[in-house]
């Protein structure tokens, strides 16, 4: 069901290919709005095209490095030149490629380090700079970057992604500071567990009970949960919302530690 929130706006969604990325392109698309399909991963792009597409939405793809700024800007400029300006952008591209190198901070690789912060951080910084000149143009616009629970709840490891996500939500306020009296908005999602092709194989089965069990909610995440959540941030019924980090997690960091052994406690008695 459509409400059309999004009629008449330009949206470039990164690392739409796959996963959240992909949900928040359809489900801009389905709302109304000319949606770029940007991601690494060519034929990702051109499949959530297709299906947009199918729909009868209206998306154009693009193969873009975000890490690489000469690209972002030709994207941003692609964005711009098809869709008539860019209203509204959405960043989700991840480089799942370093998550076996990300290792305990004593065996730090500089270039996993580089790798993952390259796109996962400064890929939001490239967009936004390119963005922002087509957004004050039309006098306002919305940026959404993702970031996740492990921004503040950090496991064990990944050090660097945790790092990365961190400096999102700094990335995130700062433009919201520095460009809100400006008719800018740019907010922050913060997902727990969501099942998505990026997390395939991530967890072992057993590891996956124990995300079950720390939820608040009878399931894990689905990459449209994100995207709703999104879509409410980028449409006009969050106009007053700027700054702001959106925790799309299942209830999952409302959970004291120490709820789940209660629990087990509770089953032996
Ligand atoms: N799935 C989760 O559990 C979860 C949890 C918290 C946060 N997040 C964040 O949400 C976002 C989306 O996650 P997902 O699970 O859908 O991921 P995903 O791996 O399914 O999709 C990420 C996409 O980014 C693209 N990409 C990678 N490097 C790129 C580059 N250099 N330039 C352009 N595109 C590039 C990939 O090709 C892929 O299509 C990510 O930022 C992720 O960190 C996800």
């Amino acid at each position: 069901m459509s409400s059309g929130r999004l009629t008449g706006r330009s949206a470039l969604v990164t690392g739409a290919g796959s996963g959240i990325g992909a949900a928040t392109a359809e489900v801009f698309a389905r709302e109304g709005a000319r949606v770029v399909v940007a991601d690494l991963d060519k034929a990702g792009a051109a499949a959530t095209v297709e299906r947009i597409r199918d729909e009868g939405g209206v998306a154009e793809p693009y193969a873009a490095d975000v890490s690489d700024e000469a690209e972002v800007e030709a994207l941003v400029d692609f964005t711009a030149r098809t869709f008539g300006g860019v209203d509204v952008l959405q960043n989700y591209a991840s480089n799942r490629g370093v998550v076996a190198e990300d290792v305990a901070l004593a065996g730090a690789d500089a270039s996993a380090w580089a790798r993952q912060l390259g796109v996962d951080l400064m890929g939001c910084v490239f967009t936004a700079k390119y963005a922002l000149p087509h957004m004050l143009r039309r006098g306002g616009g919305s940026i959404t970057n993702a970031s996740s629970l492990v921004g503040w709840l950090p496991l064990e490891s990944r050090p660097a992604y945790a790092t990365a996500k961190a400096g999102v939500i700094g990335l995130s306020r700062s433009i919201a500071v520095e460009y809100g009296r400006q008719g800018i908005r740019c907010n922050v999602v913060a997902p727990g567990p969501i099942v998505s092709p990026g997390t395939e194989g991530m967890y072992t089965a057993e590891q996956t009970e124990v995300l079950a069990e720390h939820m608040a909610a009878p399931r894990l995440g689905r990459p449209d949960d994100v995207a709703l959540a999104a879509l409410f941030l980028a449409s006009p019924d969050a106009a007053f919302i700027n700054g702001h980090v959106l925790v799309v997690d299942g209830g999952m960091s409302a959970y004291a530690p120490m709820v789940p052994s209660f629990r087990r406690l509770a089953r032996e008695e």
